[in-house]
């Protein structure tokens, strides 16, 4: 990771951050020295998180839920007493099938977490920002966010939403010195990936084996990124190295062009 780089005194909120990337987002932001607050819908991965990373402040939220966002920021209020850094990290998989095959309960639910959910918290995280000198917002997208793939239609959408945002947000922002970008990841090896690799081979009717093997060699590198590959961007991006880098759609896939 990025030895070098101090965000002694900064304050970090990282949304889904027990677990996954965003757990991986808050060990190296953590390791860096920031003052971190970590929300997630999951109690139990949530009461982990202050053992494995002491001083870290967790709160239990849902992105999409207005109230319970609210919530969230009265305590990053109280507890870091301002913010410089939000990482706009939830989102769901959503389902995976053709078209004419998904419900609008699914289709609801993945834009209520993934697109909603970031400007429910941007919205109340912007008045923080504009009053930080490093006032940064790093949005999740996904490779899905500038490509099309076959039976993933609804996380697709989801993420080129937040494409649109980002670069919308950071000319809104510019004028108060906060940048605003998003990263993409590729596939990050680790149980979502798998998960969506199943689903994939179901619904396109092949071997579990085949779709796996696709995936992991489907970069130029010829192999997945991983949870520490997005974490280390995201510390790049927050950190003053990066202080001309604004309303980008950061790519860290290790060039993947041969798609499902
Ligand atoms: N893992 C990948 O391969 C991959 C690839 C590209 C983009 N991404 C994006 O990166 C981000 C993180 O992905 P991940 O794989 O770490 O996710 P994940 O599926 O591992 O989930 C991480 C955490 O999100 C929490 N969460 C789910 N819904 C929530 C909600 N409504 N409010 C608060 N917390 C919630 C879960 O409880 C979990 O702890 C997402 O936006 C995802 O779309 C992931």
């Amino acid at each position: 990771m990025f030895d070098d780089v101090s965000f002694a005194g900064r304050k970090v909120l990282i949304t889904a951050g027990a677990d996954g990337l965003g757990l991986e987002m808050a060990r190296v932001f953590h390791k860096a020295g920031a003052s971190i607050m970590v929300c997630d819908v999951n109690e139990e991965r949530l009461a982990a998180v202050p053992t494995a990373l002491p001083g870290v402040h967790v709160v239990k939220a849902d992105v999409s839920d207005e109230d319970s966002v609210a919530q969230l920021f009265a305590q990053v209020k109280e507890k870091l007493g301002g913010l410089d850094v939000l990482l706009n990290n939830a989102g769901v998989a959503g389902p995976t099938g053709y078209v004419e095959t998904l419900s609008k309960k699914d289709w609801d639910h993945t834009l209520a977490v993934n697109i909603t959910g970031q400007f429910l918290c941007a919205r109340l995280a912007v008045p923080l920002l504009k009053q930080s000198s490093h006032g940064v917002m790093i949005n999740l997208s996904s490779a899905a966010g500038h490509l099309g793939f076959a039976g993933r239609s609804v996380y697709s959408a989801s993420k080129w939403a937040v494409i649109g945002f980002t670069k919308s947000l950071a000319i809104e922002l510019g004028a108060y010195g906060v940048r605003v970008n998003a990263i993409l990841p590729g596939a990050v090896e680790g149980p979502r990936i798998r998960a969506v690799i199943a689903a994939k081979a179901n619904t396109l009717g092949k071997p579990v084996e085949e779709i796996a093997s696709h995936y992991e060699n489907q970069s130029a590198l010829g192999r997945m990124v991983t949870a520490t590959d997005i974490a280390n961007m995201a510390l790049f991006n927050a950190s003053e190295a990066s202080r001309s880098v604004n309303g980008q759609a950061i790519v860290v896939d290790a060039f993947t062009q041969k798609l499902y």
